[in-house]
């Protein structure tokens, strides 16, 4: 949404009084809430209440400042709900943790995806692909009811497999995914998940080396274990088991003229190579299919980050004065599907992505997907997510 940005710095509009009508209005509209206060406000930015009061950013340029650790502080919590820490035993993993800490722990992570990347992601992907495509095609009707939980597992083997060279047992990824904030019950669950997932890391052929390299980035045996928990569990086993399950649903309703494109497109390049990074590069149509499923289902489509100080924010509809320790909330689905630079913003339009430059506007854990690592590193936040240093 661009909206006559002037250069004078001007105060955030709206509300954030009266928490319960607030509250109630988000739960019975859901994104409908911020749209709302978007059109009202005729602006990108602007004050909500989540149950916590928040300044809610809902274009690329605003969003930005979300990776920029020189003025934003992280906290174990997404809005009002607090992650449950106690599944680490305690420990802040590092999409959480600030400074010096953060900076060790993202460096390990890095780290950890770059032996992963060398040791054969693709292969093992693919290996584990082509066993569950054979159940697939054998499907009854009991698998054929519970196919996301099937593709929850084949998310799990493919990442313990790569990062720890052992398959868990997929129902402890899933309860320990789903206690993330939960209380009673479903944290007990989430606990015994925890624990089995621990003891399976420990136990893998592959936790030397991951404790060398943790070693040597100056952080604990047991600090590191609870990031890559984390970080299979919550990020990746999270994103990617949520990106998939949208792909399978987008693709049974996909109109058929585009889907049959994919379909001689994928059994062609496939008829003289094997699957492999070079050969999907000969997939514009999956490609293409993949970033606009991204784009209107982003897996991660809010997430948060407090200012450490006060500070201009730059955006789309202005430039705003923010104080200090104000919570920012980016709203990455309403980013894309800004009518600025989406046309026809809510249909499901692949093609889209022929015109390359949209690529630009589509958002990842590192900003925009496209975008190089910079040269110069101001801090390690600033560097790629790691599911940009991996190579699917
Ligand atoms: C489609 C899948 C994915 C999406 C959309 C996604 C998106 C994001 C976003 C938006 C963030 C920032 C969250 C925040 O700061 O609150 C993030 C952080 C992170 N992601 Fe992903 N991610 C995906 C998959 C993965 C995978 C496969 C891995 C690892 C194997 C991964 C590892 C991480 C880690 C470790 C962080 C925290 C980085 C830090 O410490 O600053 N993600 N991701």
């Amino acid at each position: 949404m661009q909206v006559s940005p002037d250069c004078e710095e001007k105060e955030v509009p709206g509300n954030d009084k009266w928490k319960l009508f607030h509250v109630v209005n988000l739960v019975t509209k859901g994104h409908g809430y911020f749209y709302g206060k978007r059109d009202k406000y005729k602006s990108s930015v602007f004050r909500i209440n989540m149950g916590v009061k928040g300044i809610h950013i809902c274009d690329k340029k605003g969003i930005k400042v979300l990776f920029d650790m020189e003025k934003i502080y992280k906290e174990p919590a997404f809005g009002r709900l607090n992650y449950n820490t106690v599944l680490l035993d305690g420990y802040t993993p590092s999409m959480f943790s600030n400074g010096i800490p953060h900076e060790k722990q993202k460096t390990f992570l890095l780290q950890i995806c770059e032996i992963a990347q060398q040791s054969k992601i693709f292969e093992t992907s693919v290996k584990i692909i082509k066993e569950y495509s054979t159940i697939w095609q054998n499907a009854d009707s009991k698998l054929k009811s519970t196919w996301e939980q099937s593709i929850m597992h084949l998310t799990s083997d493919i990442f313990t497999e790569a990062f720890f060279g052992v398959r868990v047992d997929p129902h402890s990824m899933y309860t320990c995914l789903k206690g993330s904030w939960g209380k009673g019950r479903a944290l007990r669950k989430a606990l015994a998940g925890a624990s089995c997932l621990k003891t399976s890391f420990r136990e893998s052929p592959a936790i030397t080396n991951i404790l060398k390299t943790a070693h040597d980035a100056g952080i604990s045996e047991e600090q590191a274990l609870m990031d890559i928990l984390f970080m299979l569990n919550f990020n990746s086993y999270g994103g990617v088991s949520g990106a998939l399950r949208t792909c399978m649903a987008r693709l049974y309703v996909l109109e058929p003229e585009y889907k049959e494109k994919m379909k001689n497109e994928i059994i062609t390049v496939l008829s003289h190579q094997n699957l492999s990074v070079e050969a999907f590069k000969e997939m514009p149509h999956l490609n293409n299919f993949i970033l606009e499923v991204l784009r209107m289902h982003p897996p991660v489509p809010v997430f948060f980050g407090r200012t450490k100080d006060n500070f201009i924010l730059d955006s789309e509809s202005g430039r705003f004065s923010i104080k200090k320790d104000e919570l920012l909330v980016a709203n990455v689905h309403m980013a894309h599907r800004d009518e600025s630079i989406f046309d026809q913003p809510n249909k499901f339009m692949p093609s889209r992505f022929e015109n390359e430059a949209l690529i630009d506007h589509i958002i990842f854990g590192y900003g925009p997907f496209n975008e190089e690592p910079r040269p110069k590193i101001i801090t390690v936040r600033d560097r790629p997510s790691p599911l940009q240093s991996l190579r699917l």
